[in-house]
């Protein structure tokens, strides 16, 4: 009995794998195996042989299970310490620089847009795309039957839910957000409020969904020449040059008393735009002193404060800072434009950092 304890422990011992120990397990342990054999023959045993061959055969069963199961742990440890010192990781490698995507330039114009009117005390304002039309028009000085309201291809909503719920159309602006963020914030304040806005057009220069970024500066003494100001500095920041020269256009819009459309000053060089120079004039964006009518829909009295607000389409400015023809690209998801005129979302805009790296 001895020689077989002997020969599993050294069998045991010698087993390479947790596949060795298993296989030595069945071989004795198993329902066919020697030790379990042995055990069965026990019953054909006298009793008083039985007595002492009994308790000896179950504690060489024990020892060698004992064995088998210390082995496997072993084995498992080793195994493991092995397959760890296999699998090291060096972690102070610097990464590959993979490339999965880009931002798109519409997200990097509004990080820059961002960036520049945050150094300038302005915090970001948002509001919904699906607003009343009492937003969207009413609280601008837009009434009903106005002219603007039709000019503005405005998408409607279907009138769901209560019967008296407000009419809702996809917001054609983000001038709805002066007075929400009026309403919000009260004055002094300093907002800028990009987002998508939406009207039935679409040609080179439209598409039905497109975005704008508003700014408004309430408080006791602002003017036209902060508005100026801001709007100079804005624009020297965001096309990244030194000379700029831009011109106030009078011009009509309800939500602002006076109203000002501004360009800016440039040439059309073989067909290459340049901004600062030249004797044509571009564009930007519409401006003016905020109309006391709207003010007063924000909550705030006008007889305190007044200031100026201005809209600006960012893909507008986009187009112009990158050279990009055609709007209805931007939306169409073709992954080699966006390649081509992606930025890397790694450079996050700053003013200190610089604006702009194309990838
Ligand atoms: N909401 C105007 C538009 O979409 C743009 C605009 C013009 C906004 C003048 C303003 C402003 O805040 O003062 O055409």
């Amino acid at each position: 009995m001895s020689d077989l304890k002997k020969k599993y422990l050294k069998l045991i011992a010698n087993a390479k794998d947790e596949a060795d120990i298993e296989s030595l397990r069945i071989q004795a342990l198993g329902k066919k195996g020697e030790i379990s054999l042995k055990m069965r023959e026990l019953g054909k045993m006298k009793p008083d042989e039985r007595k002492i061959a009994g308790p000896a055969l179950n504690k060489m069963k024990d020892e060698i299970s004992a064995a088998i199961s210390a082995k496997k742990m072993a084995l498992i440890d080793k195994a493991f310490d092995e397959r760890l010192r296999a699998e090291w990781l060096d972690v102070t490698l610097p990464c590959r620089t993979v490339r999965h995507g880009s931002l798109h330039p519409v997200s990097q114009v509004r990080e820059e847009v961002t960036a520049i009117f945050a150094e300038m005390g302005f915090s970001v304002a948002e509001g919904p795309q699906i607003e009343t039309d009492w937003y969207n028009f009413d609280a601008l000085n837009i009434p009903e039957h106005h002219s603007a309201r039709a000019e503005m291809d405005t998408f409607y909503l279907k009138q769901f839910g209560q019967k008296n719920n407000p009419p809702r159309v996809l917001r054609t602006h983000t001038s709805p957000v002066q007075i929400r963020a009026m309403e919000s914030f009260g004055a002094p304040l300093r907002v800028i409020c990009p987002g998508r806005v939406y009207r039935a057009d679409y040609d080179q220069t439209h598409t039905p969904m497109f975005h704008q970024v508003e700014g408004l500066a309430l408080d006791v003494d602002i003017s036209m020449a902060n508005l100026k100001w801001v709007l100079e500095e804005f624009t020297k920041a965001y096309f990244e040059i030194e000379k700029i020269d831009l011109r106030f256009r009078a011009s009509h819009f309800p939500f602002t008393e006076p109203s000002a459309e501004v360009d800016i000053r440039c040439s059309w060089e073989d067909g290459k735009l340049k901004l600062g120079e030249g004797d044509d004039w571009l564009e930007i964006l519409g401006s003016g002193m905020v109309h006391p009518k709207v003010i007063s829909a924000g909550g705030i009295d006008p007889d305190v404060y007044q200031g100026f607000a201005f809209g600006v389409g960012i893909d507008r400015i986009a187009m112009l800072k990158y050279g990009m023809p055609d709007l209805r690209a931007f939306f169409d998801s073709d992954l080699r434009w966006l390649r081509h005129y992606g930025f890397s979302y790694l450079d996050v805009p700053t003013l200190h950092g610089g604006l702009s790296r194309a990838v």
